[in-house]
């Protein structure tokens, strides 16, 4: 089961997908991610688990891609092993080009923290620390503040959150609180943002404000976009719907209205 980039309509290796139609991003030499033959098993006494069950992907440059699936279906697993948390058991997943599992579990982190944001459904964000604060976190131990103050700055500007920097979470709403977080995602410029449901929480407008936030930064910061969502409508918008039923890819088609998914 695949779950590639290309829509196989003729492969352009000499260009790139920027600014034209993400999901074409070809040839593989610009992926940020890619998995072959990805396989997740979890052990739990003597029981083994096949959470994913050898599936290929590949994740380019300002790409969204939204995976949806029944419960247990391995979304999770499959989130985990694209944000680094985790490494498959069989089959390779690699970062720009270099097998994952070769890193050290220092370096894995170090590379997941430079390339990669993480956006959860319930935000997470510290109630003690206003929203300027929050986005900073990251860079805490940081040695230029000032920089990194200047960068959460322009990144709350950026998701619209330019006169609400002393807030506190709970003077928020949830669909600030939501952009603070995603402002918090993007302070180490990741490549790639990952998003477990993050409209979960919020009513339809809300989850469209989102949802145009996420065109934006595709669009202006090059940055790709990988969502588990339950909501119908955020799957609407993303260039491929990644299906996982039971640890497979069902159906890796594309939404947009010429991504005939012929045989
Ligand atoms: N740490 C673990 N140890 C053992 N089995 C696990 C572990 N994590 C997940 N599993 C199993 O792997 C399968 C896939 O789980 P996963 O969490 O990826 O599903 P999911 O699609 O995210 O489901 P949900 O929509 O309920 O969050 C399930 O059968 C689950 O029970
Ligand atoms: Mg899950």
């Amino acid at each position: 089961m695949t779950w590639e980039t290309s829509d196989s309509e003729g492969a352009k290796p000499t260009e790139t997908a920027r600014g034209d139609r993400p999901g074409d991003a070809a040839g593989g030499g610009d992926l940020i991610l890619r998995g072959e033959d990805v396989t997740k098993e979890y052990q739990t006494g003597t029981q083994t688990v096949r959470a994913l069950k050898g599936i290929d992907f590949g994740i380019a440059p300002s790409d969204f891609v939204a995976i949806v699936g029944p419960s247990g279906s391995g979304k999770s697993t499959l989130l985990n092993l694209l944000g680094l948390l985790d490494v498959p058991t069989d089959g390779a997943v690699s970062l720009r080009g270099q097998d994952v599992s070769t890193f050290s579990d220092a370096d894995r982190t170090r590379k997941r923290k430079r390339a990669i944001g993480f956006v959860f459904q319930s935000f997470y964000l510290i109630p003690t620390l206003t929203a300027l604060e929050n986005v900073e976190m990251p860079r805490m131990l940081d040695k230029t503040p000032v920089k990194t103050r200047e960068r959460a700055k322009t990144l709350l500007r950026r998701v619209g959150l330019g006169d609400r920097l002393d807030h506190y979470p709970d003077e928020l709403s949830g669909g600030q609180k939501q952009r603070v977080a995603i402002a918090r995602s993007l302070i180490n410029d990741p490549a790639l943002l990952l998003a477990d449901e993050p409209t979960g929480n919020l009513d339809r407008d809300t989850g469209d404000e989102i949802l145009a936030l996420f065109d934006e930064l595709r669009a202006e910061e090059d940055v790709a976009i990988v969502t588990v969502t339950h909501d119908a409508y955020v799957a609407e918008e993303a260039d491929r719907v990644v299906n996982l039923v039971d640890g497979v890819i069902e159906d890796a088609g594309e939404t947009a209205a010429d991504g005939g998914h012929g045989a």
